[in-house]
Formats: C-alpha cells, sequence, structure tokens
C-alpha cells in the first residue's frame, strides 16, 4: 500500500503487512547540523506470507547509511533503496530477524515539519500521520505494532532535557561534555505515536496518583522562562485525567506523563504516548496574553490529547480511512469533557455553531467526502471538520440512539474487547449492537454516505381533535464525494411547548414506536406522527441539541420563533430559535438587496436579540451566544448560492448599528452591571461568560454611535486580554481610518512584541480588517520583520485573518484577494505543504459565489494549479476544489 505521488489509496485494497515488527530500539545521535539515527528492528515474516516475498519499507526523503541483517551487512544486491523505499530480498523464511537501519538526517533543514526537525533550537519529531519514514525506513502503517526502546545523546547544554516515549530507566554523562537518556515504552504502540523531544527546557512539574493508586509524574516542557504560563494546562491535565477515570473508567498507565510545548507546529497538538507534543499556542497562557476563548481552547485540546491515550493509543486505527474512529471519538469525549466542566448549553451550542461553519460547507462543497473515507491520495489532507466534528456527531447520535447506560456499557466493552488492537469502525459499531441488542446497520451508513441530509419537517394542528400531525422527511443528495443516498437512523429530539413555557408531555398515538421519550427515530424517508390530547397549539421545539448532523428546513413562522425564542425551557431552543430567526433574515435581506437594493431586518428581529441579551434568567454566555450576530461567512452560507460579500458585509455593519440602536439603554447598562470587577482574575466559565456578554454588546453599541470613544476607553482600561481584543477588533474593523486605532495598533505591537502568540493575534486581526487598503497592508505585513511564514501560527494568522476571516477582501470584485492568497500559498508550499495545503480549503466554497466572483476564483486556481512544483498536499486540494 506505499504511495506513489498522486497514487489513489483504496480502503478495498487493505492488506495486512507481510511482515510483524516485534521489537523497535532506537539510537539518535542529535548533533548540531545532522542527527544520525540506528534502528534496529526485530521482526519476522507473517505466517502464510510467501517464504521470498521481500520486504518492502517506507521512506521519505531519507538517505541510508547502513544495513546490517543479524548482525551482518546486507550486500548491495540484495536490496534496492531509494530516498521513500527500501527493499530487500533474501529474508528468512520464518525465523525472527534483526535488521539495523542506519540513516542520516537533517532536523535544520526540515521546514515540512514532519519527522524530526528543529523548532527554536529544540529537536522534536511529529510522525502522524507518516512522518516516522522520514526518520528512519519503516512499515510506517497503524496497524504495525510493537514496543520501542529508545536512547538520545546530545550536547549536554544544547539539549539537558532529553525525552522520548514511555518511561526513563537511564541517563547518564558521555565523554565531550556530551550525555544519554533511555527511555521505555512497554505499550504495544504504532510508529506515528512515536516521539523525541530535546533541548533546554523550562519544566512545570506536578503529580497525581490514579484511582488505582498509580503514581504518576506530570511534567509541562516550555521554552525557558515561560514555565509559569502553563499553569492552566496544568490543572486541565490533571481534571482530564480525574474525569476519564470517572466518566469512563480509564486510567492511566505510565509512570509518567509529558507534554511539550513548541513554538513550531503543523496542527493544535499530538498525543504521542507518554510525550504529547502540543502547540505552545494551547498550552502557554495568562490573563493579559490570553482571551477566555484561549482558556476554553487550551482545556479542550489538552483533554483532547489525554484522551487519546485510550481512544487512538491503546485502540488505535487499523488503517488511516478509519482516522474518525479515534479522532471523531476524541473529540466526543472532549465535548463531554467541557460539557461537564463549563456549562453544558453553552459548550453545545458553541459545538453546533462550530460545526455549521466548518463542516457543512465541508460537506456540501467539493472537498465533501464520508466521516469514513474510502480513498485518498494524501492523508494530511484528511484531517477534516468532517472527520473530526462530523465523527463526534455520529458518536453523540449513537449515545441519543442507545441512551447513556447503553451507550457507556458499549464503550466499556470496546476497551475490554480491543484494547491493544489496531481497530475498524465495523468493531466498534458491533460493540454498541452487541451491548444493546441492536442491529446498526442504518445507522453505520453515517460514516459511509457524504453529505448533509436535509431534514424537512412540517406540522398542522387540528383543533377539534387535539391532535398535532408532525411529517418528517429526510433527504441526502449525491455530492462531490458520490456516495449512497439511503434513508439514515436520525434521531430528532423535540419538545412541545405550552404558552406557560413548559413541556406539555405529548402522546403519540398508537403508542407509535417510533417516537420514545423526547426521540423520534426516523428511520424512513418520510414519516407522519400524530400526538394526541392537545388542547392547545403547542409550539414545537424540533431538533433540541442538535440531535443529529442535518439541514433543518422547517416552514415555522415568525411568531413561532419569536415565542420559541422566549419561552422553550430547554436554553438549546431557545438559541436555536432566535438563530434561525435572525440567520434567515440577514439571508433574506441581503438576496433581495442583490436584486433591488439596500434592505434592513425588521426591528422585531431585532428587538428578539435585545431582549436575550438582557434576559436574567439566563447565564450571561449563553445570552452572548444569542445576542451575537451571525458573521459574514455564516451569512454566506445561508444566502447559498449567487453570494455577493460586499453586500453581506455592508448589510451586517447596517444591521449591527441598528440593534445598537434600538439596544441602546439596555445594552449600556448591562455593561455597565458586567463591568470586570477589580482584583484578581478570573479564569471561571462564568467569568468569561460574563465577559463575552459585556463584550459582545460593544459591537452593537460602537456601530450605532459611529464613533470609537467606547472601544478606545476599553482598550485604554482593559485588564485582561479578552476585553482587549474586543476593543482592538472594533477599534480596527469599523474605525480603521481613525488616529485611536492606529494607536491601538501601535500600542498593542509595543506591548505584546516580544510574544509571539499575542503577536499572531496582532497580524491575524490585520489580516481580517474589512477595508479598501487591506490588501496592501496585508502585503506589507509579509515583510514586517516578525513574520515568518515558515512558522505555521505566523503563517495561518495573515493568510488564515485574510482568507478565512475576511470574505469582503478575500472575495474582493477585482479578483485581487483570490491572487494574493495563491501567491502566497505558492511561496509557503515549498516550505510547508501541509499548512499551505490546509489554507488553501478556504476556496471550498468559489462556487456560491456570484458568477463574477466565481470567474476569478477559478482563474487563480487553475493558475496555481499550473505550477510545475506543487507538492501532493496543495495539488490534491487544489484540484478537487475544481473538480
Ligand atoms: N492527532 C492529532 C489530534 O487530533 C492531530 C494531528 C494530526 C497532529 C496530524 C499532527 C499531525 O489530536
Ligand atoms: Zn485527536
Amino acid at each position: 500500500m506505499r504511495a506513489e505521488n498522486g497514487q489513489i489509496i483504496k480502503l478495498e485494497d487493505y492488506l495486512p503487512a507481510d511482515f510483524v515488527i516485534h521489537q523497535v530500539d532506537m539510537t539518535f545521535d542529535l548533533r548540531d547540523g545532522h542527527a544520525d539515527v540506528l534502528t534496529r528492528l526485530v521482526m519476522q515474516r507473517r505466517e502464510g506470507v510467501a517464504a521470498e516475498a521481500p520486504l518492502e519499507l517506507d521512506g521519505d526523503e531519507l538517505s541510508l547509511t547502513s544495513l546490517a541483517l543479524n548482525g551482518t551487512p546486507v550486500s548491495p544486491q540484495n536490496y534496492t533503496v531509494a530516498p521513500d523505499s527500501l527493499k530487500i530480498d533474501d529474508l528468512p523464511a520464518q525465523d525472527q530477524f534483526t535488521l539495523e537501519i542506519g540513516t542520516r538526517l537533517h532536523p535544520e533543514q526540515n521546514t515540512k515539519l514532519m519527522g524530526l526537525y528543529r523548532s527554536n533550537g529544540i529537536w522534536c519529531t511529529q510522525c502522524e500521520a507518516q512522518g516516522f519514514r522520514r526518520i528512519t525506513y519503516f512499515l510506517d502503517r497503524p496497524d504495525v505494532l510493537a514496543t520501542y526502546k529508545v536512547r538520545l545523546e546530545a550536547d549536554k547544554a544544547a539539549a539537558p532535557v532529553l525525552l522520548a516515549n514511555g518511561n526513563p530507566v537511564a541517563s547518564g554523562d558521555l565523554p565531550n561534555g556530551r550525555h544519554f537518556a533511555e527511555w521505555i515504552d512497554p505499550h504495544l504502540k504504532p510508529s506515528y505515536l512515536f516521539a523525541i523531544v530535546g533541548g533546554r527546557l523550562d519544566v512545570l512539574k506536578d503529580s497525581l496518583t490514579t484511582i488505582s493508586g498509580r503514581h504518576v509524574e506530570l511534567a509541562i516542557y516550555t521554552e525557558p522562562g515561560l514555565a509559569e504560563r502553563a499553569t492552566y494546562a496544568m490543572d486541565a491535565l490533571k481534571r482530564s485525567m480525574w474525569w476519564d477515570e470517572r466518566r469512563f473508567g480509564r486510567e492511566y498507565d505510565l509512570d509518567v506523563f509529558n507534554i511539550v510545548a513548541i513554538s513550531d507546529f503543523n496542527m493544535g497538538a499530538m498525543e504521542n504516548k507518554g510525550l504529547n507534543v502540543f502547540n505552545h499556542k494551547y498550552v502557554l497562557l495568562d490573563s493579559e496574553t490570553a482571551t477566555d476563548a484561549d482558556y476554553a481552547g487550551v482545556e479542550t485540546v489538552i483533554a483532547h490529547e489525554y484522551f487519546h491515550n485510550w481512544t487512538g493509543n491503546r485502540i488505535t486505527c487499523r488503517d488511516w480511512f478509519q482516522l474518525c474512529l479515534k479522532e471523531g471519538l476524541t473529540v466526543y469525549r472532549d465535548q463531554e469533557f467541557s460539557s461537564d466542566e463549563r456549562s453544558r448549553p453553552v459548550k453545545r451550542i458553541s459545538c453546533v455553531h462550530t460545526l455549521k461553519a466548518n463542516q457543512f460547507p465541508e460537506d456540501q462543497g467539493p472537498l465533501q467526502h464520508p466521516v469514513r473515507p474510502t480513498t485518498y491520495r494524501e492523508i494530511n489532507n484528511f484531517y477534516t471538520a468532517t472527520v473530526y466534528d462530523k465523527g463526534s456527531e455520529l458518536v453523540r447520535m449513537l449515545a441519543t440512539i442507545l441512551g447513556e447506560d447503553k451507550f457507556r456499557a458499549g464503550m466499556d466493552l470496546y476497551f475490554e474487547r480491543h484494547d491493544g488492537d489496531a481497530a475498524t469502525i465495523e468493531d466498534f459499531i458491533a460493540c454498541f449492537a452487541q451491548t444493546a441488542n441492536m442491529d446498526l446497520s442504518q445507522f453505520a451508513l453515517w460514516y459511509n454516505q457524504a453529505g448533509t441530509p436535509r431534514l424537512t419537517v412540517s406540522q398542522s394542528y387540528d383543533a377539534k381533535a387535539g391532535t398535532l400531525t408532525l411529517n418528517l422527511q429526510q433527504q441526502l443528495d449525491k455530492g462531490a464525494a458520490g456516495t449512497g443516498t439511503l434513508p439514515m437512523h436520525i434521531p430528532v429530539r423535540f419538545g412541545l411547548v405550552g404558552a406557560n413555557g413548559q413541556d406539555i408531555a405529548a402522546e403519540a398515538a398508537s403508542d407509535d414506536a417510533r417516537v420514545s421519550g423526547d426521540t423520534i427515530h426516523l428511520t424512513t424517508a418520510s414519516a407522519t406522527i400524530v400526538f394526541t390530547g392537545l388542547n392547545q397549539r403547542p409550539l414545537l421545539s424540533i431538533l433540541r441539541d442538535f440531535s443529529a448532523p442535518v439541514q433543518l428546513q422547517y416552514e415555522e413562522s415568525e411568531a413561532d420563533r419569536l415565542a420559541l425564542a422566549r419561552l422553550d425551557p430547554d436554553a438549546y431552543g431557545r438559541w436555536r430559535a432566535l438563530t434561525d430567526l435572525v440567520g434567515d433574515s440577514l439571508a433574506d435581506a441581503a438576496r433581495q438587496w442583490a436584486k433591488s437594493g439596500p434592505q434592513t431586518v425588521s426591528d422585531t428581529v431585532l428587538g428578539a436579540i435585545v431582549e436575550a441579551a438582557d434576559d436574567t434568567s439566563l447565564e450571561p454566555a449563553l445570552r452572548a451566544q444569542m445576542c451575537s450576530l451571525p458573521g459574514e461567512t455564516e451569512i454566506a452560507r445561508l444566502v447559498a448560492e449567487d453570494v455577493n460579500p460586499e453586500i453581506i458585509h455592508t448589510l451586517r455593519l447596517q444591521t449591527l448599528a441598528r440593534l445598537g440602536m434600538l439596544g441602546g439603554e439596555t445594552f449600556r447598562s448591562l455593561r455597565a452591571e458586567l463591568a470586570e470587577p477589580a482584583g484578581e482574575f478570573s479564569a471561571s466559565a462564568a467569568s468569561a461568560g460574563r465577559r463575552a456578554l459585556r463584550n459582545c454588546l460593544l459591537a452593537p453599541l460602537s456601530a450605532a454611535a459611529g464613533r470609537p470613544d467606547d472601544a478606545a476607553k476599553q482598550y485604554a482600561q482593559a485588564t485582561n486580554m479578552s476585553d482587549r481584543m474586543a476593543a482592538l477588533t472594533v477599534l480596527v474593523h469599523q474605525f480603521p481610518q481613525e488616529l485611536v486605532s492606529q494607536d491601538a495598533l501601535t500600542d498593542f505591537y509595543n506591548r505584546f512584541e516580544s510574544d509571539p502568540l499575542v503577536l499572531d493575534k496582532w497580524f491575524a486581526l490585520q489580516a481580517a480588517s474589512p477595508n479598501a487598503d487591506t490588501l496592501e497592508r496585508v502585503e506589507a505585513l509579509l515583510h514586517h520583520e516578525k513574520f515568518k511564514l515558515a512558522n505555521p501560527n505566523r503563517a495561518r494568522a495573515v493568510i488564515g485573518g485574510l482568507a478565512g476571516a475576511n470574505p469582503s477582501v478575500f472575495h474582493r470584485a477585482d479578483g485581487a484577494g483570490y491572487r494574493w492568497v495563491c501567491g502566497v500559498l505558492l511561496q509557503l508550499d515549498s516550505l510547508n505543504p501541509q499548512t499551505a495545503a490546509r489554507m488553501a480549503t478556504a476556496f471550498r466554497s468559489w462556487r456560491s459565489m456570484n458568477p463574477a466572483l466565481r470567474q476569478q476564483a477559478e482563474a487563480a486556481l487553475r493558475q496555481l494549479a499550473a505550477s510545475e512544483n506543487l507538492s501532493r498536499d496543495l495539488r490534491d486540494i487544489v484540484e478537487r476544489t475544481l473538480k
């Protein structure tokens, strides 16, 4: 299954490897300029494999320095080597043998940040998905499980800290100022979970005793001087470990748990066994440098990587098509953790928000793929919102369908049955089918059929009969992925709400088996359900908790939505009703504007937002979610076709101003009441919620005033980063030409110049500024002394700020935004293909733009596609996007 450049890998071609690897022993000799790696593999031909079959190992940009079989050098006619492969003939037919492979690496030149590389002088590795083959020739696939022993040698001054997976077993000094450390990982693991780190690092230490009494040393390593900023991350780690013991019965299984924060990292973080490596963005923070969203992000990612220890590491994936087996499940687990630690409805709303913003466009555009794909060219491009976030939704649906107890029993069985395995989605589902004694084959379609099903709902009330008749229909279109469209099992949670704001206990006619408790189980293309005994017309609160990842199509009157936004006893339901009302109003206005000129959203709709902001029966964080207008990209998604981002931008800003006008007094007094209390900062969810509400009112008030005064004042008085960023965002986005805004930007830079994570915010904010001269400014930012294209966070700040968070500039009518982004992507691609490819997905919705923009986008993409040296990563995205 080795991938040639451009070759398509197919799930149906899966075969186990011809050889097994029992044991891996590695020695790393780390030097400035190069690293020598000696790998000793204890291997054996798998039973039943032909005796003459050669061994083919994966490599990637490797250079072989030595090769020995059972201690004797392999003669050149018995092997064929290339940077991406090593083929050896004449191996023993049955017996175990040892293969010793020497490779020389150049970590300083590794800008792809896959394999062994150096970040600010620190040696570190990234092996998922296929980075281990950049360290040594190997059967680099997740179903090859082995135990590892690692010895690291380095200059003691350059790398006083030497870490690897598992437990430390020995360390000591060597001649010439060098030293060594040895680590053994007793657990079977695939190569993608391998990691080493070496460098001058500070450490924050702690410890914990697990539920069965195992003592675990915890450590978070950072660049010098920053360890204190890992305090919150350490706290989140301990809470995660505690939670997984109680909620899922999962205990930690090594003597140490190490986390290292690295500044050059392609993704968020990585769950290497016992040695998590993190993008420092998800470890380092304090109130002066991080927003409340950053705190929540750290908590989530720390938990996520820790939870992988069981869902991903102890039980891993058979092949990369099963990626959602570990990712979807682990996202589900981290979301549950945050829900328990913070507010469940607030967390759920923010997840639904993210799902619709990130996954829906993917599922409805050219990059569509099933949660479990069946083909890929470049696996790096499948770490997607569909695999992660929709993958999590599928696990959540399973929990909804089975109920809490049976779901937990299924998880228990999964852990018991598959511990130490490289498993598949079928294995996973079989555990739940067994514990619930249910046929889950229809449910399994969710993993294989791409696209977002439409759920069309209609209702009619018969006052005389006292019945409410609901009709539900599901429909799935064949999209870009071309997968099946069979009806699936859709759990639809609902409530019937009385005028008093309480759920009415509804009876489904003749004990309809499709209704159980508050859930309708829709398993057919269409279903009609009758509720009886209703002496008033209830309000239908549909798809509560977003119980299935579907597109809801429901002709719901404005009056019903207004009433539900006010009355639904279910917090999610209130948010849903209001958000749909506001979103549809904005989308309708934008469509109409494109046809017949300027439009507005009604005062009734805006009034409902003001009312929600002021409803003290709700927690502030929820009110903040209810009264934030949808973003421009979100409105564009609702408009769906012939989108004009310019109009959406103007419409949204005007609506913000009208909201500020209408809410004026209410908003101002709320802001005064919610003022940050003097004294110690609290990162608690409750405090963060108050800040969120206070800060989300600043934008409408400032837009209404047409003056930057409030924002300038808040910026000047800010005592934490959430307040500071909220103010600066309003200044830079609403009042770019004002001197105060420029001054604030300068002040921000001067304050945080030496702090890369805060500087990323400074870069991103300017790239996201919706102004006529933004492109020129962003071009200048590329030449700023602090800009470094090779640093993924910095590259993402500028490219993502523009392409992902600045629709009116990215989609500029003259196509200059598209061309600029493609130009930078081409540069980035030569350094870091994975990050370039990820950024290129900003083009995924180009076909929903108006015809003039479509033409510009296509031209820019075609020009990019015509470049000769595109990486496999970027080419794959560009070509699929154009298809
Ligand atoms: N497996 C990591 C996570 O989700 C993500 C990752 C993928 C990191 C590939 C690096 C490379 O937790
Ligand atoms: Zn993960």
